[in-house]
């Protein structure tokens, strides 16, 4: 039964998570904070909620970065755009993203990062070690002369659980697990230019928590704000601008990261700041072999 609703309700945000992506359109002059409250209306719109904040993370900034709550930010002609969205129904997650390139420079690298994410969902069916997809990604980016973010991965999906274990390596590791018949993975190498260093680093800049335990406070808007997020996004994450524009509100937030009822995600970027890339779906693991659903 449970099975069933899983993946009934995985499909059905799936639907709507592609019918969304359909309708991105990016160029030079839009801003981010449009973007993003947009994409999340038509998630509400289609019946559906975001699953997290809409990602809108430009050039080397690589994951983790949305719009804050007056945010002026827009496009230029010199931006590699990564739009990662999430598509939860009852708590059944579909996460996908999608890059897109106004300079016009970056398409050999699009198309590697493209092709590494159809041979790794080539590979999963029931019995895959983990390692098997990584590979597959790794070897792929290499042979065109890119390689992947080393320390992002992949990750199954569990119920108003984004990140649940195990991970989807982007490279070839020693330590291993089997995916079995059914599991709902998300598959989401990043790439980037062979003479990068590979991985990312937080900034420290911060748009996007998730709220983990109810810990004591003395700040009453701290208390009654940790609350009203439990209720309304369990422990899916959120921007400040979905629960903090006033100034009190700010502060409360700040108050449950220090006591530890909040866990922040910090913007993160490439270290040695190059543009990169990601393609990401979420697909169903088959018997012999994987159904994407997004
Ligand atoms: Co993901």
């Amino acid at each position: 039964m449970e099975t069933d609703e899983r993946i009934k309700k995985t499909i059905e945000a799936g639907k709507v998570a592609k019918e969304i992506r359909k309708t991105i359109k990016i160029k030079e002059g839009d801003s981010i904070l449009e973007l993003c409250k947009n994409l999340e209306m038509k998630m509400k719109e289609m019946g559906c909620e975001y699953a997290f904040p809409v990602n809108v993370s430009v050039n080397e900034i690589t994951a983790h970065d949305t719009a804050s709550v007056d945010d002026e930010r827009v496009f230029t002609e010199k931006d590699l755009v990564k739009i990662d969205i999430g598509v939860h129904k009852d708590g059944f997650i579909a996460d996908g993203s999608a890059t897109f390139d106004l300079s016009g420079e970056h398409g050999k690298l699009m198309d590697a990062n493209i092709r590494a994410l159809e041979n790794a969902i080539s590979v999963i069916k029931d019995g895959v070690f983990t390692s098997e997809i990584g590979k597959e990604i790794e070897t792929t980016l290499k042979k065109y002369g890119f390689k992947p973010i080393d320390n992002l991965t992949g990750h199954a999906l569990g119920r108003y659980i984004i990140h649940s274990n195990p991970i989807i390596p982007n490279f070839e590791t020693k330590k291993s697990v089997q995916l079995k018949e059914g599991d709902i993975v998300a598959i989401e190498p990043f790439a980037t230019y062979g003479n990068a260093a590979g991985h990312v680093s937080e900034m420290d800049r911060c748009e996007i928590f998730s709220a983990d335990s109810i810990e004591p406070t003395r700040n009453r808007d701290a208390r009654r704000l940790i609350e009203k997020i439990f209720s309304e996004r369990k422990t899916l994450p959120f921007a400040e601008r979905h629960y903090a524009s006033s100034r009190a509100e700010k502060i409360a937030l700040i108050e449950l990261v220090r006591n530890g009822s909040l866990i922040a995600y910090p913007v993160l970027r490439e270290v040695s700041k190059s543009a990169v890339s990601q393609f990401e779906h979420t697909v169903i693991v088959g018997k012999d072999s994987a159904e994407t659903v997004f």
